[in-house]
């Protein structure tokens, strides 16, 4: 029989197949990207410490320049005499862009992508108290996910019903008896049902979906040692070593969320004026940092006082650790409840200079702990406490940890 008329397309649809699964996974990739390395300068929408990103790939006349720029606009300054991007430099006062050597080629179209197909976060979004912080935009659309495989399955199904028609006719060919068993026309929906009951659809739908659940898990996973350690400049050179630390404040004197509710908060600046109305001056910078801090507000400090009309200018501040949207963490939960010390999660913020992500923020940071932790069971509120609480005095259990009240049930954390 004439089997190869089927084998070709085939293969080719498994490698359309693979090669979709890896492009999704490259999409993710440049939003990481981005965050890591650009965000801290570039919102896509907004101009920031450097221009907005939208629409560059527009604004320069080769793509290659552009990818040339990125990994080395100083050295692009000085080689390519472009005077777009001399005039460029001159607005933004002659602010350096980071040179970035470790990027290849296909980190940049996977950044510029991310950047071409960007979506503002909704609004809904907010309310977290949140100053300022990096561009968010959200993961890949699984829409256009499924558009690209339900056009694989349409080739897949007009591949088929043309083998299974060559099939027919070349049985019909070698065996004129077969006439009687096999029927004259086949029909188009009996072809698709032959189609959707082929082993080779139902091998690669299982293959599709791998490809799409691998490739995700392996985008999470890399993407844990990027976010770890995330370090940006602020715009105000404010030190936890020298404010936590050597000054010994209080955590929760600034960030007053942390007890009450689910966000933290970072202060709004009349926090940092309570003390700041008096101290001008600091051991590093002498005045200019806090100097940033009146300039904001609108803090005459010669003469004491808050000048009249002044249109007050939030401090952006580079937001750190940042969860996707489809998790839920409260921190009064963990602070309040749980007695649970910042530090548990933050590291030793009151020795750094400037933060930096300490925990991974990864489900099995979160898992791991909750499966280790006790939880102070004299509080009743939990749900199931009179039954563990029986457990517990006949010796069934001999402590509760936080996956005993349902800790790692993943609609406790995922919305
Ligand atoms: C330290 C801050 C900083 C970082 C980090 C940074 N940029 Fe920039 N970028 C700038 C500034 C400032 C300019 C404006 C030109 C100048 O002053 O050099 C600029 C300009 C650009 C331009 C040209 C904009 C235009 O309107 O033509 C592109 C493209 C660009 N950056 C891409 C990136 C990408 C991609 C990343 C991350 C891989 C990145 N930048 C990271 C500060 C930064
Ligand atoms: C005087 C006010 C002040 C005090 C006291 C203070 N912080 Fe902060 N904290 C800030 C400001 C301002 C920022 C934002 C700028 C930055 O990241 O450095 C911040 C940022 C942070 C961040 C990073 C937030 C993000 O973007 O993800 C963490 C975590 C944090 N603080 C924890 C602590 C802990 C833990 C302590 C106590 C040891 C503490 N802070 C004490 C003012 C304060
Ligand atoms: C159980 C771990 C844990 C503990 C304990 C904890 N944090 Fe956090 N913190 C987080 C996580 C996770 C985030 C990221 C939240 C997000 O992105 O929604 C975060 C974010 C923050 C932020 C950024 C703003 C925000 O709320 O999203 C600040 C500031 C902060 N923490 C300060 C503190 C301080 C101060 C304490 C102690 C009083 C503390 N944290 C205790 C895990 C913890
Ligand atoms: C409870 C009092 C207090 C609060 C609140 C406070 N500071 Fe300070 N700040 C200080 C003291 C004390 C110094 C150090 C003065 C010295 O050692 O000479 C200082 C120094 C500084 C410096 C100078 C650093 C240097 O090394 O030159 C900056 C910048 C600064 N603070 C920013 C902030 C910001 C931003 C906030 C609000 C988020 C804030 N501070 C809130 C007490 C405070
Ligand atoms: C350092 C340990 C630790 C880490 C890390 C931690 N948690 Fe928890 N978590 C706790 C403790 C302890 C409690 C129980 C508080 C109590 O007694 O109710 C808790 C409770 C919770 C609850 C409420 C559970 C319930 O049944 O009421 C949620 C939701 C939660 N954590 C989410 C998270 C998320 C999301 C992360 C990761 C981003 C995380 N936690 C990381 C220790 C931790
Ligand atoms: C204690 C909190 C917690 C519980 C319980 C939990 N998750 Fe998660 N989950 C997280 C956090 C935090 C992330 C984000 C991790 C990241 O960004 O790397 C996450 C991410 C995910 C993702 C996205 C993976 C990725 O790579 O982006 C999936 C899917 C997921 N969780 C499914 C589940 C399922 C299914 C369960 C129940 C068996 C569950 N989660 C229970 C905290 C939790």
């Amino acid at each position: 029989m004439k089997l190869k008329t089927g084998s070709f397309p085939n293969v080719v649809i498994l490698m359309i197949i693979l090669l979709i699964a890896g492009f999704s996974v490259k999409a993710q990739d440049g939003e990481k990207l981005f965050k890591a390395n650009c965000a801290s300068c570039h919102k896509i929408d907004k101009k920031l410490i450097g221009p907005a990103l939208q629409g560059i790939r527009d604004r320069w006349e080769s793509e290659e320049n552009l990818y040339a720029w990125i990994k080395n606009s100083p050295k692009y300054l000085e080689e390519m005499n472009d005077p777009y991007a001399t005039a460029l430099f001159e607005e933004y006062n002659k602010t350096p862009m980071t040179a970035f050597p470790q990027l290849g080629d296909a980190d940049i179209a996977a950044v510029l992508e991310y950047v071409d197909n960007y979506q503002p976060p909704t609004a809904s979004a907010g309310g977290e108290g949140e100053t300022g912080g990096a561009a968010q935009g959200g993961g890949v659309d699984p829409l256009w996910f499924l558009l690209p495989a339900l056009l694989v399955l349409i080739v897949l199904a007009v591949a088929f019903s043309k083998a299974i028609g060559a099939l027919i006719n070349s049985a019909k060919e070698k065996d004129p008896d077969s006439e009687k068993v096999l029927p004259k026309v086949i029909s188009l929906k009996e072809r698709f049902g032959i189609f959707l009951k082929h082993r080779f659809t139902i091998l690669a739908i299982v293959i599709f979906v791998l490809c799409w659940v691998f490739g995700s898990l392996w985008d999470g996973a890399t993407s844990l040692g990027r976010q770890e350690g995330y370090q940006p400049a602020q715009p105000i050179k404010f030190s936890h070593k020298l404010h936590a630390g050597i000054n010994k404040i209080d955590c929760k004197y600034c960030h007053v969320g942390a007890e009450k509710g689910k966000a933290s908060v970072i202060p709004s600046l009349n926090i940092c004026m309570n003390c700041h109305m008096a101290v001008s001056e600091g051991p590093e910078y002498g005045t200019t940092e806090i100097a940033k801090i009146y300039d904001a507000v609108g803090w005459d400090a010669e003469k004491g006082k808050y000048i009249e009309d002044y249109e007050q200018k939030p401090i952006e501040w580079i937001k750190i650790h940042n969860l996707p949207d489809h998790v839920y963490f409260n921190h009064s939960q963990h602070v309040k409840v749980g007695g649970i010390e910042c530090q548990k999660c933050h590291g030793s913020i009151e020795e750094m200079d400037e933060v930096y992500q300490h925990a991974p923020l990864s489900m099995g940071w979160c898992i791991d702990c909750h499966r280790e932790t006790k939880v102070n069971f004299d509080n009743k509120y939990y749900s199931d406490y009179e039954a563990l609480h029986e457990k517990l005095k006949n010796g069934e259990i001999e402590n509760v940890t936080v996956e005993g009240i349902g800790g790692t049930e993943c609609q406790k954390c995922h919305y």
